[in-house]
C-alpha cells in the first residue's frame, strides 16, 4: 500500500521529471520543528535500490549532474526518513539515552538541509555547488554515527536487565539502521566523487568508489598487510597469508568482479584481524604460527572467499551471538580511548562486515570447528547485474517485527530435574 514512485527511475534515466515539492521546509536556517511532518511524508514513499549499472551509468562519459541531483533531492530524504521511523519505534530506555538522542538531531538536520534544495534549479550551478558541500557537511556529521550508537547500547546495557525480545528488537533495528547508512553514504559518496571535477589520481579508472575490474587479490593483500601491521604491533608476531585464486571461466587469469573496493577491503580486514587474534591466542607457546589460508573462486553466479585460520574455533552454540551487536568478548572500549586494543574494538567487526556483503545482495557466514579453527566465507554476485543495493523499508511488516513480543517457545524445555519414572509404574 505504499507509494511507487516511478518517476525517481525517470529521474535516472534522465527524462526530466522534477521530484514534486510538497511543501518547503522553513526557509530560516532548516528550522526542524516541522520535522515530522517531512519525515511522515517522505516515510511513505519506497527507497529505490540501485544497481551496480545503474551507479556506473551515473559516472558515464553522459554522466549528468543535473539528474543525479534530481534524484538525491528525493531519494536522500526518502532514505533518511524510513529509517528515522524505525528508530522512533526502539524501546524507550534506549531512545532517551543521550547517544541516540544525538544520532537523531543529526537525521533531523540533515534531512532539513536536504530539503531546502526540493524548490532549487538544477540548471544553477552555483546550486550544484552548493549540493555537493551539503552532502559532504552530511557525510561529516554523520561519522560516527556507529561508535555513538554503540555507546547508545552499552548505556541502556549497563542501566536496564536485558529480556530476549528487546535484545533481538535492537539487533533488528541496527541491522537495518546501519544498512541504511551504509546505503546513503554509498550514494553521497558517489555524487561528490563523480562531480567533484576530479579523477581519483591513485584509481583514475574508479567510478567514484566503484572499481569496475576491481583485483580480488589486490585487496586481500592489502588487508592483509593492514591487518599484520596491526598485529605485529600489539602481539609483535603475525600469522602469514597463502592466498589461491580459481577463476572458472578464465583459468590463470585473476579474479576480478565490479565492485567498491573499500567494502571489500572492510570485510577482509576484518576477518583477518579475528583470524590472526585467534590464531595467536590459540598458539601463544608456539614459535610457529599456522599460516591464514584465502581462497578465492569465481563461479557462474558467486564470487566466494574463504578465510581459514587454526585458530581454535568456536563452539556451534555461540556463532549466532558473534554477529550479535549485544555481545562482545572485548571489553567495551571508551569513545576516544587511544589504548585500546586494536584487534578487538566494540564487537560490530562481524556483524558489520556481514552487512557489507548483504548490500550487494551477497553474505558473510563463519564455519567453525572447535578446538581447530575458522573458516569466514563471503559470497558476493559475481555479475554486475545482480548486485543490487538491499535496502530496508518502513512498512507495515517492518512495524510488525516491532510489535512482536517474545511469545513461549514451540519448541519443548528440557525438565533440569531427573524423570521420576516411578509415577509411569504400572501396577501388575
Ligand atoms: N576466526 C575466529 N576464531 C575464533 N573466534 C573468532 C573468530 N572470529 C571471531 N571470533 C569471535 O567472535 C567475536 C566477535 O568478533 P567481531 O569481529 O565481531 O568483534 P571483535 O573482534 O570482538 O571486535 P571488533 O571486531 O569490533 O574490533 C570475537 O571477539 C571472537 O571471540
Ligand atoms: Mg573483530
Amino acid at each position: 500500500n505504499r507509494l511507487v514512485i516511478l518517476f525517481q527511475f525517470y529521474a535516472i534515466y534522465g527524462f526530466g521529471v522534477a521530484p514534486v515539492s510538497l511543501g518547503s521546509p522553513n526557509k530560516d536556517g532548516g528550522s526542524s520543528y516541522c520535522a515530522p511532518q517531512h519525515i511522515e511524508h517522505f516515510s511513505k514513499f519506497s527507497p529505490s535500490p540501485l544497481s551496480m549499472k545503474q551507479f556506473l551509468d551515473f559516472g558515464s562519459i553522459n554522466a549528468c549532474e543535473k539528474t543525479s541531483f534530481a534524484f538525491l533531492r528525493q531519494e536522500l530524504p526518502v532514505r533518511l526518513s524510513n529509517i528515522m521511523k524505525e528508530i522512533n519505534l526502539l524501546p524507550d530506555k534506549l531512545l532517551t539515552t543521550p547517544s541516540v538522542k544525538m544520532v537523531q538531531g543529526w537525521y533531523v538536520q540533515s534531512l532539513m538541509e536536504l530539503l531546502e534544495f526540493l524548490d532549487k534549479n538544477p540548471d544553477d550551478h552555483k546550486v550544484l555547488g552548493e549540493f555537493v558541500d551539503t552532502l559532504v557537511t552530511i557525510r561529516n556529521r554523520h561519522n560516527d554515527v556507529v561508535p555513538t550508537m554503540a555507546q547508545g547500547v552499552i548505556e541502556y546495557k549497563e542501566a536496564f536487565p536485558q529480556d530476549v525480545a528487546t535484545n533481538q528488537n535492537i539487533q533488528y533495528f541496527l541491522d537495518r539502521f546501519y544498512m541504511s547508512r551504509i546505503s546513503i553514504r554509498m550514494l553521497i559518496n558517489q555524487h561528490t566523487l563523480i562531480f567533484d571535477g576530479t579523477t581519483n589520481p591513485v584509481h583514475p579508472n574508479t567510478i567514484g568508489s566503484i572499481d569496475p575490474h576491481c583485483k580480488v587479490g589486490d585487496v586481500v593483500q592489502d588487508a592483509f598487510g593492514s591487518a599484520k601491521m596491526l598485529c605485529d604491533q600489539y602481539y609483535l608476531c603475525a600469522p602469514d597469508v597463502i592466498l589461491q585464486e580459481m577463476n572458472l571461466k578464465k583459468t590463470n587469469h585473476p579474479v576480478t568482479i565490479v565492485y567498491v573496493p573499500s567494502h571489500l577491503y572492510h570485510m577482509l580486514f576484518e576477518l583477518f584481524k579475528n583470524a590472526m587474534r585467534a590464531t595467536i591466542e590459540t598458539h601463544e607457546s608456539s614459535r610457529n604460527l599456522p599460516p591464514i589460508k584465502v581462497m578465492v573462486s569465481l563461479g557462474d553466479e558467486d564470487l566466494t572467499i574463504k578465510v581459514s585460520d587454526k585458530g581454535g574455533g568456536v563452539p556451534f552454540r555461540r556463532i549466532e551471538n558473534l554477529f550479535s551487536y549485544m555481545y562482545s568478548t572485548a571489553p567495551a572500549p571508551q569513545i576516544g580511548d587511544q589504548k585500546r586494543p586494536p584487534l578487538a574494538g566494540f564487537g560490530y567487526g562481524l556483524p558489520i562486515s556481514r552487512l557489507y556483503a548483504k548490500y550487494f545482495q551477497g553474505d558473510l557466514q563463519l564455519y567453525s570447528m572447535e578446538g581447530y579453527g575458522t573458516d569466514a566465507v563471503i559470497y558476493l554476485k559475481a555479475l554486475s547485474t545482480d548486485s543490487i543495493e538491499r535496502l530496508p523499508v518502513y512498512n507495515k511488516t517492518a512495524l510488525k517485527n516491532y510489535k512482536m513480543s517474545q511469545e513461549a517457545d514451540d519448541w519443548c524445555v528440557p525438565s533440569k530435574e531427573p524423570l521420576d519414572l516411578s509415577s509411569y509404574k504400572v501396577t501388575k
